[in-house]
């Protein structure tokens, strides 16, 4: 039999981003004491991203986790996601060096959607914990059109803040909370999104990520006022890409890989959101007020 010379390319892979690709680590940054910067040259994923999507890394001889796009450089086709130690797969992360290759796919799920118009209002951004990464990418791109964007940053201890400075030299205005109080109000991200709104609570829209019980809590704070919340979930991904059905939303069907992980927080209301979620074999877990996404 003669070879098909041309090999057909599957469209809807290509469309969606969905091929893993292997790349060597460009650059690694210890940005806090727990968390490190990765960046690599990946063009399509660079050129495509919006804020709030993910990629789900592979690292040899390990897992395939999910991780937030924490910045883009479009022009040079640069990616970078931030990944806090807290297990197996990212502590074998964190000790590769540059030039190491791991895998990468993506960009996927849905991101944050801006307010069309920048006449609304600033945008409200809050981050909480290791929620800095996407929110992070979600403040540049929204200062890059022309939004104004105050952000309120929480985590336990000062040197836990996840890219305060890049907060501070992009935000018109940052509230900082610290659990311990080492820096900024005593508190949490949430505290810090209450000063913001007692100071002028016209804010066109709120995005968020952090622990889901700081993100019940932010929910709660903003149902006295009228303004649309964007939250971006974590549950335990394995596919990431709506086949595996391991992160659906109880009682609701959608998947956070697939239709997430950002969401309207109207729609989380009659699901498990703040609730429950679920662990590597299925389990489901109650989620308390204290729950944090990447404890360490
Ligand atoms: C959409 C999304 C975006 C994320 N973005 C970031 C980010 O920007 N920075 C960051 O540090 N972390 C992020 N995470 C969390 C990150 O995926 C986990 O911390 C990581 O998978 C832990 O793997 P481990 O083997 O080191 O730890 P483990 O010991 O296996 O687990 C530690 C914790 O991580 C959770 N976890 C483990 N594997 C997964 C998985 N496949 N999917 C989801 N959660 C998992 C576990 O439920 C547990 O709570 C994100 C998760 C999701 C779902
Ligand atoms: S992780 Fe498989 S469907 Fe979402």
């Amino acid at each position: 039999m003669t070879p098909n010379k041309t090999v057909k390319k599957n469209p809807a892979k290509l469309a969606h981003g969905l091929r893993p690709f292997v790349k060597p680590i460009q650059q690694i940054r210890q940005v806090t004491p727990r968390t490190k910067a990765f960046t690599l040259k990946a063009t399509n994923i660079a050129r495509t991203a919006v804020p709030g999507q993910f990629v789900m890394v592979w690292i040899p001889g390990f897992d395939e986790i999910p991780m937030s796009i924490s910045a883009v450089q479009n022009s040079l086709g640069i990616v970078e996601f931030a990944a806090a130690k807290v297990g197996e797969a990212t502590a074998a992360l964190h000790r590769m060096k540059e030039g190491d290759l791991i895998g990468l796919r993506g960009p996927l799920g849905q991101g944050f959607k801006f307010p069309r118009s920048i006449d609304k209002g600033p945008l409200l951004c809050v981050a909480g914990g290791c929620g800095s990464p996407p929110i992070a990418f979600a403040t540049e791109w929204a200062v890059r059109k022309g939004h104004e964007v105050h952000v309120a940053l929480g985590a336990t201890t000062r040197s836990d803040l996840l890219f305060q400075e890049r907060f501070e030299e992009q935000a018109q205005k940052v509230i900082i909370a610290t659990d311990d109080g080492s820096d900024g109000i005593q508190g949490t991200s949430v505290n810090a999104a209450a000063f913001h709104l007692d100071i002028d609570p016209r804010y066109s829209a709120c995005l968020a990520c952090g622990p889901e019980g700081m993100l019940t809590s932010l929910a709660e704070l903003l149902s006295n006022y009228p303004i649309p919340l964007q939250v971006s979930l974590e549950r335990y991904m394995k596919c990431g890409i709506g086949l595996c059905g391991h992160c659906i939303i109880d009682n609701h069907g959608t998947r956070v890989c697939l239709e997430g992980p950002v969401f309207d927080a109207k729609i989380l209301r009659q699901t498990d959101f703040g609730q429950w979620k679920r662990d590597s074999t299925g389990k489901r877990l109650p989620i308390d007020a204290s729950d944090e996404s990447c404890e360490g």
